[in-house]
């Protein structure tokens, strides 16, 4: 019930036929009672503060929803403020956002209500003795890897420097690193968290078991986490960069992709993230992310099938983890789109190595009368192939588990990712609409392949990060009935589960 109207919020928000409305009195007055609270932290519409807050979304679409009020805490005692005065308005909405890049309205913004924005709750530190990191989750994975590097440390993080901490982190993480040490909800060990009720809680991976497991992947449902405790892991220099190839090498390609996927446990300092773009006018590119955790990928590393295929253009070198991370992030931060993501959890099948390029050509069919159409210049839409090996779900397991409840017997999977960028609000409906095609197409497709083949009962979570709103992914998760309890638990009043963005159990 209390579910019902979230939804129907979000799923306007989703169809871009949002009213425009006004905040209501309790709103205003909630606003009022956070400045009382925490001077100088509250902005207001028009207010200089508040625009450069608004307009700060990796998704354009983003910008378009305006709070009543930008809270800018500094603290972890000016969050907890904030949300005790929030939870005595029952009615008023809000949103706490990190870095801004999960493009899915209402998540990390909010139309009308009051959104805490973390950019100041921000920074990182590593204590050697321990080989803890601090994080803090304003900011990007560029000023948290810049810090550690020089320390000779990384923690499990995002691939493309640019991207958020906090989301990232609370939304499970999938990372170059992975494969050695599972995602990177699965190396954090303590959560500094603002509780639903206000109160200030450190909760430890050894002491609290459960609510550790279910604070890796579950998003926003906890409370407002203020910093992360981190295990580190030793990084030096590092091979990677990107290749852009030829479509007319896709075939070639996605064979190599396939010999690649089940060699995680193999050398699990291997990773690649393969993106097909099909832009307009019928332009197709294949890129692909490479990364070895080490100065070159050996002879007989599993990519060298990859490697051999002659690309168009190559920025991949040894380097220091934080410049790649950095030079990773250059081309996305100029998208400026409107984006959408929505994703499949689809399992390796050994007979199929033709499946890649079926689900690529299919995604092309369902967009092409958009993309053929010269109006939509500067749209593109994407399929991203991220191997998620078995050995992933061993480091998880390894490390007390997550919410996503992978593991080793699960087998090797991908999670694929489908991305468009486009230019009006008034197309919305349109790419949504797409994006829903594929991923019903394929879910039907993977049922049959796997019928054929004998491998029904696959466990095939979401992946949070890379989701759209609209899809259930904490219902994928193994223990959603578990999890479910424990959120109403914390919250009873229901504050983050009916009045926060994101996903919910
Ligand atoms: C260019 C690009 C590259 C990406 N690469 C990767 C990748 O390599 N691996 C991967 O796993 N994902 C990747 N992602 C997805 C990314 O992890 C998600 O978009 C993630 O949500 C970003 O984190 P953020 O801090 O920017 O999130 P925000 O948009 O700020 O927030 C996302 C959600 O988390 C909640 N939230 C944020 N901070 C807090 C907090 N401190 N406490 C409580 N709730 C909070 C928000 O309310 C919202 O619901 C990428 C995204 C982009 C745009
Ligand atoms: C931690 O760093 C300090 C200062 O650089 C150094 O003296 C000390 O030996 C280091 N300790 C460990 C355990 O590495
Ligand atoms: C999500 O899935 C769970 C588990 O199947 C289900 O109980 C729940 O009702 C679903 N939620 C929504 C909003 O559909
Ligand atoms: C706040 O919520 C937590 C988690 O449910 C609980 O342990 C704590 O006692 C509550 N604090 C107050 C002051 O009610």
């Amino acid at each position: 019930m209390r579910h019902v109207l979230r939804s129907i919020v979000a799923s306007l928000l989703l169809h871009g036929t949002f009213a425009i409305a006004a905040p209501d009195e309790s709103t205003k007055q909630a606003c009022r009672d956070i400045a009382t609270a925490v001077p100088g932290r509250v902005s207001y519409p028009n207010s200089i503060a508040y625009l450069s807050e608004i307009t700060k979304y990796w998704s354009t679409a983003l910008r378009d929803l305006k709070p009543a009020c930008v809270i800018l805490p500094k603290s972890v005692e000016e969050v907890s403020a904030a949300i005790k005065v929030l939870s005595k308005y029952p009615g008023v909405n809000f949103a706490a956002k990190s870095g801004g890049h999960d493009p899915n309205p209402g998540h990390g913004s909010v139309q009308d209500g009051v959104l805490i924005a973390l950019r100041e709750v921000s920074g990182t530190t590593y204590d050697n003795e321990s080989n803890l990191a601090y994080i803090k989750p304003g900011g990007e994975w560029n000023d948290v890897i810049g810090a550690l590097d020089p320390q000779g440390v990384a923690v499990v993080g995002g691939r493309l420097g640019l991207v958020g901490v906090g989301g990232y982190l609370l939304q499970g993480g999938i990372s170059f690193l992975s494969a050695q040490y599972g995602l990177a909800a699965d190396s954090v060990v303590g959560w500094e968290t603002v509780l639903p009720n206000g109160t200030i809680a450190n909760i430890d991976a050894s002491r609290q078991k459960d609510l550790a497991v279910a604070m890796r992947g579950s998003g926003s449902q906890f409370g407002i986490v203020t910093r992360f405790t981190i295990e580190a892991h030793p990084i030096g220099k590092v091979w990677g960069g990107m290749r852009i190839y030829d479509a007319a090498n896709a075939d070639k390609i996605y064979a190599a992709l396939h010999n690649f996927i089940p060699n995680g446990a193999d050398d699990p300092k291997a990773a690649i993230i393969l993106t097909n773009v099909d832009a307009v006018g019928g332009i197709r590119t294949i890129l692909i992310f490479y990364f070895y955790d080490g100065t070159t990928p050996p002879i007989n590393s599993p990519l060298a099938e990859l490697l051999a295929i002659p690309s168009i253009l190559s920025t991949t070198k040894a380097r220091s983890y934080a410049d790649l991370l950095k030079t990773n992030g250059e081309g996305a931060a100029l998208l400026n789109s409107r984006i959408s993501f929505r994703t499949s959890t689809i399992p390796y099948i050994k007979s199929r190595p033709r499946m890649y390029t079926e689900i690529a050509k299919k995604w092309k069919e369902i967009t092409a009368s958009y993309l053929t159409n010269p109006i939509h210049l500067t749209s593109k839409c994407s399929v991203d192939f991220q191997p998620f090996p078995a050995i992933i779900g061993k480091e998880s397991q390894r490390r007390g588990g997550n919410a996503m409840g992978i593991s080793e017997a699960d087998g090797d999977r991908l999670l694929l990712e489908f991305q468009c960028s486009w230019a009006l609000a008034a197309d919305d409906p349109i790419l949504y609409a797409m994006s829903r095609d594929i991923t019903a197409w394929l879910d039907v497709k993977v049922t049959e392949w796997l019928a054929e083949d004998n491998m029904q009962n696959r466990y095939l979570p979401l992946f949070m990060n890379d989701a759209m709103g609209d899809q259930n992914v904490t219902g994928t998760y193994k223990e959603y009935a578990k999890f479910k309890n424990l959120q109403e638990d914390i919250d009873p009043q229901g504050l983050f589960h009916a009045r926060a963005g994101g996903y919910k159990y």
